[in-house]
């Protein structure tokens, strides 16, 4: 049974005080004496005269309180075939030397460092080690191309980039350094220095002057305290796709961070110190910010990092004989990694042999599930499923079950109820709630709770455009859905052209510019359309410029190149079509939702608004090709 209601009325009797009681699971250096400054920011600030370190409560407080022999983070690394182990006692060990290292060039408090490294475990190291000093990372995807790690590198001026060598994939090594090294070419800005990871599937090679051995400086360093912030200064910025091609900086800071993820721990994942949490993402995204590395090292649990993939590494029993080895109690995923275990494995035949009855939840989100996917792990593996729904703006769950309260019944397809500090309500056009079980657009009651991005790095006024602007009082969340009679959200799909691949946010306005930068493009439209194992895949469709007679498969052919050159193979550009014209209304807006229509083989009703329906005729012959 749950308690939802009486729980979820005391935050909304007093959700400052309900903030300051989450706040004292948290070592402060200066306990906030506001719990928040509504005159602040866009929409103002939590604990504004707090101070802390992320790092020293995420590793220093564990071992000053005697946990310093717990295990804080499993590497296991089917990649590589290895696993590694730290203490929490080891962890801070390295994670101060590597601080040392950072600080010895140079860097300090409010410098920017570019993270750009695969799924080992010194990624996390280097994202704490800023955390020590006040500096602000930003991880890199290791999935982007040259060019978006450049304009990320233009964007956040950072004094220093720690880089791996290099990446691995199923079948092949991606060398990282000339990547990086391509991407400071094209840079406005130059970093100061860069530590680079060797890793033996392929060593870089330094730039003498610039570049360092990571491991050699890290083992030269001293080690290097806890610098203290205010819980206002950002902890890190995390670019995402917006609508254009320049990505947003999404900025987090310090002390609402902390405490949000923090008591999201036993809130909604039920767990507790000593206990073992595996999300199975990337930390290039933010779900692997919150949930692999701040989160359960704040809370003194232990994190689990894989280095590999659903399937394929070796096979589809991977992910459960990792939940095994170690014991995992939550596993945390996204659907398509469950579509993909599921497309090869059926009947889950693979979860046979591994001993599992430690496993008490599945946690789901970073696209919507669908139900036979949900119904299907709950019943293989007979753990509660729970949907929740979020985005890196949020950083933690906007919505979702609540395991300290009780779970709820389950109902697939419904991301639950709101969190604490999230007041959700589906919108129409004008800004007025939709009647309860209507759809609208899918909004949160100003002020947002802790732990969500107060602002954008360097952009201010786009914030307040992209967010604030569109109804009054709300957050704009972009996502579309209804909230029920009982007041659970159901999150149907985004209202701009972000889409959603395998998990992974792109945005089709980013692959448009690329396609219209080919020099045979007149014209171009991306849309998402219906992929069963990734949830959406892009497809582009262009026209060719007047006079240009080429042969269109080979055109196609460089347009997935060129995709994949500039934003990189995360975009899982594959399918790009030559048409004679693109649908329009007469005054010139492409009709992208009709074309999605049309890919998907939905049925469609010809706009009112639209120049020639019989362009709709000739898209639907090209794209049945
Ligand atoms: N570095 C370099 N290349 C990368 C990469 C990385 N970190 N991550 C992905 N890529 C490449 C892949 O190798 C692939 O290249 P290819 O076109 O040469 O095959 C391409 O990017 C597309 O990757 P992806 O969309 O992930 O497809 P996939 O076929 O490799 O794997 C799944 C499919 C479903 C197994 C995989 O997407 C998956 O595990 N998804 C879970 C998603 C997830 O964790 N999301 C995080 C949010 S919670
Ligand atoms: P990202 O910022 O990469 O985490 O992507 C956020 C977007 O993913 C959201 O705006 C939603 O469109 C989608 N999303 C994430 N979680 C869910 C979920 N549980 N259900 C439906 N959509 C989701």
């Amino acid at each position: 049974m749950s308690h939802y209601e009486d729980r979820i009325a005391q935050w909304r009797r007093d959700p400052q005080g309900w903030w300051m009681d989450a706040a004292r699971g948290l070592d402060w250096s200066r306990f906030p004496e506001t719990a928040f400054d509504a005159g602040q920011g866009p929409y103002g600030r939590w604990f504004p005269d707090g101070t802390l370190n992320t790092c020293f409560n995420a590793l220093d407080r564990h071992v000053l309180a005697g946990n310093g022999a717990r295990t804080a983070l499993i590497w296991d690394s089917p990649m590589t075939g290895r696993v590694q182990r730290f203490t929490y006692a080891e962890l801070l060990r390295r994670v101060a030397k590597l601080a040392g290292a950072l600080a010895a060039r140079g860097v300090g408090k409010g410098d920017r460092v570019i993270i750009y490294m695969p799924m080992v475990p010194e990624a996390a190291m280097a994202m704490l080690a800023c955390a020590r000093l006040g500096a602000i990372h930003s991880v890199v995807f290791g999935g982007f191309a040259a060019a978006e790690l450049a304009a990320r590198i233009t964007d956040a001026t950072p004094k220093a980039v720690i880089a791996a060598s290099c990446g691995l994939e199923p079948g092949r090594v991606v060398p990282y350094k000339p990547l990086l090294d391509a991407a400071i070419g094209m840079s406005a800005h130059k970093p100061d220095f860069c530590l680079v990871l060797q890793r033996e599937q392929a060593l870089a090679g330094l730039e003498p002057g610039r570049d360092f051995d990571l491991l050699a400086e890290e083992e030269a360093a001293a080690e290097h305290p806890c610098v203290d912030v205010a819980a206002t200064d950002p902890l890190y910025i995390l670019y995402t796709s917006g609508t254009t091609g320049k990505p947003k900086g999404i900025v987090r800071d310090n002390g609402g961070h902390a405490v949000a993820l923090h008591r999201s721990i036993s809130l909604i994942y039920g767990l507790k110190p000593g206990d073992v949490m595996w999300t199975a993402s990337d930390v290039g995204w933010v779900v692997g910010h919150s949930y692999i590395v701040y989160a359960p090292l704040l809370a003194g649990i232990t994190t689990v990092m894989f280095e590999g993939k659903p399937v394929g590494t070796p096979d589809a029993g991977t992910f459960w004989r990792v939940c095994a080895e170690h014991g995992v109690r939550v596993l945390f995923t996204a659907p398509t990694a469950l579509r993909a275990i599921r497309k090869e494995d059926p009947e889950a035949a693979m979860m046979a042999g591994h001993d599992l009855s430690r496993l008490d939840a599945l946690f789901l989100a970073g696209e919507r599930c669908d139900p036979p996917t949900a119904l299907w792990a709950a019943e293989k593996l007979r753990v509660p499923v729970v949907d929740h729904w979020w985005q890196t703006e949020t950083g933690w769950p906007i919505t979702a079950g609540f395991r300290e309260w009780g779970l709820f019944e389950p109902r697939p397809g419904s991301g639950g109820r709101g969190s604490p500090g999230y007041d959700v309500a589906a919108l129409d056009e004008t800004g007025h709630e939709v009647p309860r079980g209507q759809q609208g657009a899918l909004a949160i009651r100003l002020p947002l709770p802790p732990g969500c991005a107060p602002t954008l790095w360097n952009a201010e006024d786009r914030y307040r455009q992209a967010y604030l602007s569109t109804f009054a009082g709300y957050y704009d969340t972009s996502d579309a859905g209804m909230v029920d009679e009982q007041g659970f959200v159901w999150v149907m799909g985004r209202t701009d052209d972000i889409i959603n691949v395998a998990g992974h946010r792109l945005s089709t306005g980013a692959m448009e510019e690329v396609l219209a930068s080919h020099p045979d493009v007149a014209e171009c439209a991306v849309v998402g359309m219906a992929d069963s194992l990734k949830g959406q895949a892009p497809l582009g469709l262009v026209v060719l410029k007047a006079g240009v007679n080429r042969d269109e498969a080979q055109v196609a052919k460089e347009l997935v190149a060129l995709v994949r050159e500039r934003i990189g193979p995360v975009a899982a550009f594959k399918d790009a079509r030559v048409v004679q014209r693109l649908p329009k209304t007469r005054s010139g807006k492409i009709l992208r939702a009709t074309i999605r229509k049309i890919a998907d083989r939905e049925d469609f009703a010809v706009p009112p608004t639209i120049d020639d329906p019989m362009i709709l005729t000739e898209i639907g012959e090209v794209l049945a090709r």
